[in-house]
């Protein structure tokens, strides 16, 4: 067939496949495969949707509002954060913007997707970096460093494994990186670290131009649907990225959501707070039914079966039960499923599921 052809990297990769939301047949389910939060949004950013406005006007293209509220409530330079439609957007933005064919980019072994779909769209070589205990390793990852290295992805807390480096990693990472390789680091699970111990990373973009932190609406601000994210960049990275985004990015709806959900911190806290609780509650449930079960740093957990065939058996039994986790095929964990954190009634049922699969023998 004739027709135009899309650029190699694009037909390199499959498309993105979300983690599932509905299963045929089956009238109530708890989806717990995208880490949303099981609280919802704030009621503040609720009422703000209540309120659309004049949907035949343009929103404010510079997000100007927004951009302000996220510098005052983080300390930061309101002119160095760009608003994306959702912090993917900023991925992929950045890889269109410092990425081209030949060029490679390093991340971490069981790393968010995004990174790789973004960088061979644009041309760009992904190379996967070893782990150790499904942990970022500094070592192993500036030893991959070569001079087609062009962007360093890095998520803190990653998904999905959970795991976590400490501000002295990120900072030991950064310094062994050329000044010409972007860090970026990955914020999307940041509200649901202790705000005392979490290495946000502002303070690097603020002391180097080589250092991007991005964050998301989409997970403690209970956000997804209104795809809203930003990034804190240097000026340099900042004034690329606005010359490359649409004019238009963010809708009125995510603008106006997003500026009163900031206003309730609280939602924010009782959010990690029901996090924490019921994450260790399921940890502890279900290694009681003698799964192997990791907690993380974020707001899921990882269960793992003795095969691919069993952690697959198990995820189509808890579906047919109305529990969706997470497969994690693709991320290269065949035999582990991720669990998020839901509601109480979910987190019930997760555990009743996993106990009914044990019980028929199905980690056998
Ligand atoms: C590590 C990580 N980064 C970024 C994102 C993207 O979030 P969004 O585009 O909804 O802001 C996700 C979503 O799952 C994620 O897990």
């Amino acid at each position: 067939m004739a027709g135009p052809r899309a650029k190699d990297g694009i037909l390199d990769m499959p498309a993105y496949v979300g983690g599932r939301h509905s299963i045929d047949g089956v009238a109530e389910t708890f989806k717990m495969s995208a880490n949303e939060n099981p609280l919802g949004a704030s009621p503040l950013a609720l009422a703000a949707l209540q309120q659309p406005g004049d949907p035949s006007l343009y929103p404010d293209g510079e997000a100007a509002q927004l951009r302000a509220a996220l510098a005052e409530l983080n300390g930061l330079k309101a002119e160095q954060i760009v608003c994306g439609n959702g912090s993917d957007e900023i991925l992929h933005l950045l890889a269109q913007a410092y990425l081209q064919s030949g060029d490679e980019i390093l991340h971490t072994q069981h790393a968010f997707l995004i990174y790789k779909l973004a960088s061979r769209a644009a041309g760009a070589q992904p190379i996967e970096v070893a782990e150790t205990d499904l942990t970022a390793n500094v070592d192993a990852l500036l030893a991959a460093v070569s001079e087609k290295t062009k962007i360093v992805f890095l998520a803190n807390p990653n998904n999905p494994t959970g795991t976590m480096i400490s501000a002295d990693e990120v900072t030991r990472l950064h310094a062994g990186l050329p000044d010409d390789v972007l860090l970026l680091l990955d914020g999307a699970y940041a509200e649901y670290v202790d705000p005392a111990v979490y290495p946000a990373g502002f303070d690097m973009v603020e002391a180097h131009d080589n250092v991007v932190v991005t964050r998301t609406f989409s997970k403690a601000y209970g956000l997804a649907a209104l795809r809203l994210g930003w990034g804190y960049c240097p000026p340099a990275i900042a004034d690329v990225l606005n010359r490359l985004r649409g004019p238009f990015n963010v809708n009125q709806l995510a603008l106006q959501a997003g500026l009163e959900a900031l206003k309730d911190q609280a939602h924010i806290a009782d959010s990690r707070a029901h996090n924490h609780q019921w994450r260790d509650w399921l940890v502890q449930q279900i290694g009681g039914l003698g799964l192997t079960v990791r907690t993380t740093q974020a707001n899921f957990i990882l269960v793992s079966f003795d095969s691919p065939q069993t952690a697959a058996a198990a995820e189509e039994f808890m579906c047919a039960q109305g529990v969706i986790p997470r497969g994690l095929v693709a991320y290269g964990l065949p035999t582990s499923l991720r669990l998020s954190v839901g509601t109480e009634a979910g987190n019930r049922a997760a555990v009743a599921a996993l106990q009914a699969f044990v019980v028929r023998g199905g980690n056998e």
